[in-house]
């Protein structure tokens, strides 16, 4: 069974829908990322499922019981804000203490607890240091501790590594990682970082607009985009429009391909890393920019018509890469190919 169930859940501010109704399952163990593009309505779902925010209709369910109507603390979450929300008057050790304290445990308790925790965001020798007087990624992870003392079912991470430098929120990455090998239990993260995403969640519900549209692990996320946003949201990708008649796909350089479905205007989409370089009689793009990027190399080619298309080639020592001005052709594997229906997609 589902750890948390949200059915129909919906919210509206005074004249928009921030999320649409939903349905929706997080299961025991998950780490879900939660991703979208800013203001889809992410950091409101979580809200709701932390209690800070009110939902306008349907229901929310954690471990079997309605919490709908709850508070924050009276639910089995615990929330990490983007802005950490730390106590600035206190140390390290009381701001982790503050919620067991709430909780009515004892002192020898909350003494042992508070070191656990401490340790587990290797923070044992801060425990008496102004939280004033800590770096960025350090009151991170007092917040986290904080978070982590109470041991919630479900923790809820709102861009929590946002604020941090890129070399900072990598290793922030790997200790959210390891801490939810360590502790276990269920973390939803919310992020509007792609790679964010990839690197750490098993499964990724991707937002757009207020609604989940596409729920999966991440390599499906990647590998099998549900539409044309998920795919260009997610990774880098080429969008080539294409005409569709018969079955058959036509892209404006006249390169045509089968592909089933309705006639009709075509979004294609390809990686650039499938995109390969083949030797034709009549090549019909022109190389424009060569970008060498250590473990690849970047192309922007032009075909004939003014497309542009973005490949990336494998670097390998010895062979000879292709320069500014060559004329070439493009090969793909049809089953790296997506095509996405222009009608079906009416609000990209
Ligand atoms: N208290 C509020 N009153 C009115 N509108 C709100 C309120 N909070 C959020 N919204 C609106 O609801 C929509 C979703 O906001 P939300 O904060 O959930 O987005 P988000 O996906 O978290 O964005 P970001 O990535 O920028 O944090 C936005 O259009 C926002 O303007
Ligand atoms: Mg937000």
């Amino acid at each position: 069974m589902a750890l948390v169930r949200l059915t129909g859940l919906t919210k509206t501010f005074a004249r928009s829908v921030a999320v649409h109704p939903l349905d929706f399952e997080i299961e025991a163990g998950d780490f879900l990322a939660v991703l979208g593009p800013s203001g889809c309505g992410k950091s409101t779902l979580l809200r709701m499922i932390g209690g800070f925010e009110t939902p306008t209709a349907g229901r929310i369910n954690i471990a079997g019981r309605d919490v709908t109507g709850l508070g924050p603390e009276n639910r089995p979450t615990n929330m990490v804000f983007q802005g950490y929300g730390l106590f600035p008057h206190m140390n390290v050790r009381q701001n982790v203490a503050y919620g067991l304290k709430l909780k009515g445990l004892n002192r020898d308790e909350v003494v042992g607890e508070v070191a656990e925790a401490l340790r587990l965001v290797h923070l044992e020798d801060f425990a008496e240091r102004p939280v004033v007087k800590l770096s960025g990624g350090q009151q991170q992870r007092v917040a986290l501790a904080r978070a982590l003392v109470l041991r919630p079912s479900v923790l809820l991470l709102d861009e929590p590594l946002a604020a941090l430098d890129l070399k900072l929120r990598k290793a922030m990455q790997e200790e959210l990682r390891r801490l939810h090998r360590v502790v276990g239990g269920t973390f939803v993260f919310v992020t509007h970082d792609q790679g964010e995403a990839l690197s750490l969640a098993n499964r990724i519900a991707v937002m757009e607009a207020g609604r989940i549209v596409q729920v999966g692990v991440p390599e499906d996320i990647y590998r099998r985009p549900a539409s044309r946003f998920v795919s260009t949201f997610i990774g880098e990708a080429n969008v080539l429009s294409g005409e569709r008649r018969d079955g058959v796909v036509t892209l404006p350089w006249g390169l045509s391909f089968p592909a089933a479905g309705p006639d009709g205007r075509v979004s294609v989409v390809v990686r650039p890393e499938h995109v390969a370089l083949a030797s034709d009689a009549s090549p019909a793009g022109e190389v424009r920019d060569v970008v060498f990027l250590g473990s690849f190399v970047k192309l922007s080619v032009r075909m004939s018509e003014g497309t542009e298309l973005s490949i990336h080639l494998p670097e390998q020592p010895g062979t000879g890469m292709p320069r500014v001005g060559d004329r070439v052709s493009l090969a793909w594997r049809q089953e790296n190919v997506r095509c996405f229906d222009d009608r079906t997609s009416p609000r990209e």
